[in-house]
């Protein structure tokens, strides 16, 4: 059997990654978008930048309390009587729609309550929001309340705001193209930087620019296909650990001609994770940055999480999918869930979006080692991480 994922990495196209379409420089000296593209973009201070000369240190192992422990379990703050508002589930176990309520204006309380359905509904789709128009410094500080954010270590930003993660699409059709170059379809389910220490948790996504249709997300719920095995394989998961790694995913940026913000991660979570929040365990997997089950050998490995992989993709009764508009806000829990893009865009258009995401805990097997540094401290020294 062929080793798990790696070999697909480098024949992705990631729209977030320096494409070579990307010929424009900024005055500072930076790289960004072609002066078409710049020309047709609606918000041109979103535009990714990719300064070779940025440099971030490792990420080191921070504590987490989160804030959706704080929330309140019917969100009163958050959905206040005083308020013309409408939630709907998208599904009975994963994600609701709200419509009538505006983020920007919601208070610390409200936002505790907000991480609190994030934690419990896995995907959350606000509509009409006026995030856009506020401009990027307004999205990074609503998203700094959560925890410290995340700087992606390729991807492109605006100049001066790193934490913002942009995934730019150009108005060409070779951009199309070479999404199906070496690959029939644009599916690769995944938990975004699987590979950090603490993990990425609470997630923002926004489209700013869009086609009219096409380019929707899919989700899955991780909590459910956890509970879907049978208690015989959940005991055979118990204790199991993943190793994660970008290095591949340096290479290929490196490769493109992109930048290296912050050196390659590798580190290892366990298999089976706990939500501190809602205390469900969920599995903790994704064939992107996913590479092998430690304490297994590699054949071992491979079959056991290419059967995980198969029922997490396989399963649409766990699964939902969420079409963009201009001004939706999602969130997700990039723990509870694991996504992938959809690329079936069929005229050269704009695609044009950001993520910011707040940190959350370093993964654990139990809550009893939640904030504790030296957790797996003998499997790192055992593996020579
Ligand atoms: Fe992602």
């Amino acid at each position: 059997m062929a080793p798990v994922a790696v070999s697909s990495i480098e024949d992705k196209y990631d729209a977030s990654q320096f494409q070579s379409a990307h010929q424009g420089k900024t005055k500072k000296g930076s790289f960004t978008v072609s002066e078409e593209n710049k020309k047709q973009a609606l918000y041109p201070e979103y535009l990714p930048t990719w300064n070779p000369n940025q440099k971030f240190p490792p990420y080191k192992f921070q504590e987490y309390h989160d804030k959706g422990l704080q929330g309140d379990k019917n969100y009163k703050n958050l959905f206040s009587q005083d308020k013309d508002y409408q939630v709907k589930r998208m599904t009975p176990k994963l994600g609701s729609v709200v419509e009538g309520i505006q983020l920007s204006q919601l208070d610390d309380a409200a936002k505790n309550d907000l991480a609190r359905l994030i934690s419990d509904r896995g995907v959350v789709v606000f509509k009409k929001q006026d995030f856009n128009s506020l401009g990027p410094e307004f999205a990074i500080n609503f998203m700094k309340y959560f925890g410290t954010l995340h700087t992606h270590p390729t991807s492109g930003a605006p100049e001066n705001f790193p934490q913002m993660h942009i995934t730019f699409r150009g108005a060409s059709q070779q951009e199309i193209d070479s999404v199906f170059k070496t690959r029939t379809n644009s599916i690769l389910w995944h938990s975004d930087c699987s590979y950090s220490l603490n993990a990425l948790q609470l997630t923002l996504f926004s489209c700013l620019q869009l086609p009219e249709s096409g380019g929707d997300t899919l989700f899955a719920n991780t909590v459910e296909a956890y509970e879907r095995l049978s208690p015989a394989m959940q005991q055979r998961l118990e204790g199991l650990h993943i190793l994660h790694s970008s290095v591949e995913q340096a290479e290929a940026n490196k490769k493109a001609g992109g930048i290296t913000r912050r050196e390659p991660e590798t580190n290892i979570h366990p298999i089976v994770r706990v939500n501190p929040t809602t205390g469900k365990k969920h599995l903790y997997v994704n064939k992107e940055f996913g590479r092998r089950i430690v304490e297994l050998k590699q054949d071992e490995s491979d079959y056991l999480l290419n059967f995980l992989y198969d029922h997490i993709e396989r399963a649409q009764d766990l699964q939902i999918r969420v079409s963009w508009e201009p001004d939706t806000i999602v969130f997700w829990n990039n723990g509870t869930t694991v996504h992938t893009p959809c690329v079936d865009f069929d005229e050269p258009v704009i695609r044009h979006a950001y993520r910011i995401s707040a940190m959350g805990e370093r993964p654990v097997a139990d809550v009893k080692y939640l904030n504790d540094p030296d957790y797996l401290s003998e499997k790192y020294k055992e593996l020579n991480i």
